[in-house]
């Protein structure tokens, strides 16, 4: 079978190869999935330039996050799966923990606790999607902040897929959205998407603009995933007692220098105003929360997709061997859509 396999850190389009290497076989409590689609996430290209909260063992699959595939064949005690059966497999390892194989492969050993069966209607391109970024969404909204109906939520990069998916469980929950952008052409269609505000760092000043739609004393509750000056500015917006939770560092997306990751806060602000500056990790959450909670967690998720609350955004295929075009295609700006490697044509009904 074919697997992208990275030999050591660096720049993924210069230490990925397509390799060759024999079809696993499932242990007990385990499952081989023969890959549909996988997304290439940020952390899939953090992992490989080894400035991820984890690094694994090189040679490494790329791809530690998820997919989605047909069960090719069960191990033993693997009760209630069956072959054929289309699943998501969450390869998201958890911290502390196992680490999970990667998913940037034809086939994948996985454990059956890590899959969950997805119902036909939804694409291949919302499935291999839908751990990740609606699980993250989720928690951060709901259970990191408890953000209550009629409540502010101020965020950054609102047009990446979790903040496309945290502006719609906003609406569904009552929840007001400000959504900070980088770009002045994305501010119109995130306002038709439902984000109720959107403020430009392009052309405005952040901290002034969310003074003016929740008054001086500013929002109680945030998420960051661009850190840098503006998670610095979203620090200084909070309500005093307000709270940010930081899950990214999109604006130093490239930087491997782990001393060049910052969010330059302002003490003054932080200390007499007793904010709240905390960080989130899915991987960690993982490997924290009971195998129930996170069973019940993926089943929301996955309710919440099918019913439509939560739609994933549509992702751009690439066959396998034209991987560094998709490694490139995520790292351009503006560039929408969330490639995806494809290991055979996966447009159905429902992406067309
Ligand atoms: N902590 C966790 O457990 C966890 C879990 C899931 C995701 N994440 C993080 O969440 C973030 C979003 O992931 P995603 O998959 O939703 O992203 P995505 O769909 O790939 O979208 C990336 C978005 O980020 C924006 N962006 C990129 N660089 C930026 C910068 N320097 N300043 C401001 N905006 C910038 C892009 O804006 P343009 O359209 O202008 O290019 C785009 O809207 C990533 O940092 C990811 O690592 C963390």
């Amino acid at each position: 079978m074919r697997a992208l396999v990275a030999g050591e850190v660096g720049e993924p389009n210069d230490v990925l190869r397509l390799e060759s290497r024999p079809v696993p076989t499932p242990e007990a409590g385990q499952a081989l999935i023969r890959v549909k689609a996988a997304p290439v996430h940020a952390s899939d290209l953090h992992v490989l330039r080894g400035r991820y909260g984890f690094s694994p063992e090189f040679p490494t699959v790329g791809g530690h996050m998820e997919c989605v595939g047909l069960i090719e064949s069960l191990g033993r005690h693997t009760e209630g799966l069956k072959i054929g059966e289309r699943v998501v497999a969450v390869a998201v390892p958890a911290v502390p923990g196992p680490r999970a194989a990667g998913t940037w492969q034809e086939y994948l050993v996985a454990d059956v606790h890590r899959l969950v069966p997805v119902p036909d209607r939804l694409s291949d391109s919302s499935a291999c999607q839908l751990a990740v970024n609606p699980l993250t969404a989720l928690l951060l909204v709901a259970r990191e902040l408890d953000v209550q109906s009629g409540e502010w939520l101020l965020q950054t990069a609102a047009g990446s897929t979790v903040g496309r998916l945290v502006i719609q469980l906003a609406r569904h929950l009552g929840i007001r959205t400000i959504n900070v952008v980088r770009r002045r052409d994305a501010v119109e269609e995130l306002k038709a998407f439902g984000g109720d505000e959107v403020i430009c760092t392009e052309d405005e000043d952040l901290l002034q603009r969310v003074t003016e739609i929740a008054g001086p004393a500013g929002v109680r509750k945030a998420i960051d995933c661009v850190a840098g000056p503006v998670g610095a500015q979203v620090s200084q917006a909070l309500a005093p007692g307000g709270e940010v939770v930081v899950y990214g560092a999109l604006s130093t997306h490239r930087q491997t220098d782990p001393a060049a990751l910052t969010i330059p806060l302002l003490a003054r602000s932080v200390i007499y105003e007793t904010k709240v500056v905390r960080g989130f990790w899915l991987n960690h959450w993982f490997g924290t929360a009971s195998p129930t909670d996170v069973l019940r967690a993926l089943s929301e998720v996955r309710s919440l997709v099918a019913a439509d609350v939560l739609s994933i955004p549509q992702g751009k295929p690439f066959p396998l061997e034209r991987f560094a075009e998709a490694i490139s295609f995520a790292e351009t700006p503006a560039h929408g859509a969330k490639p995806l490697l494809v290991f055979e044509d996966v447009r159905d009904k429902d992406d067309e």
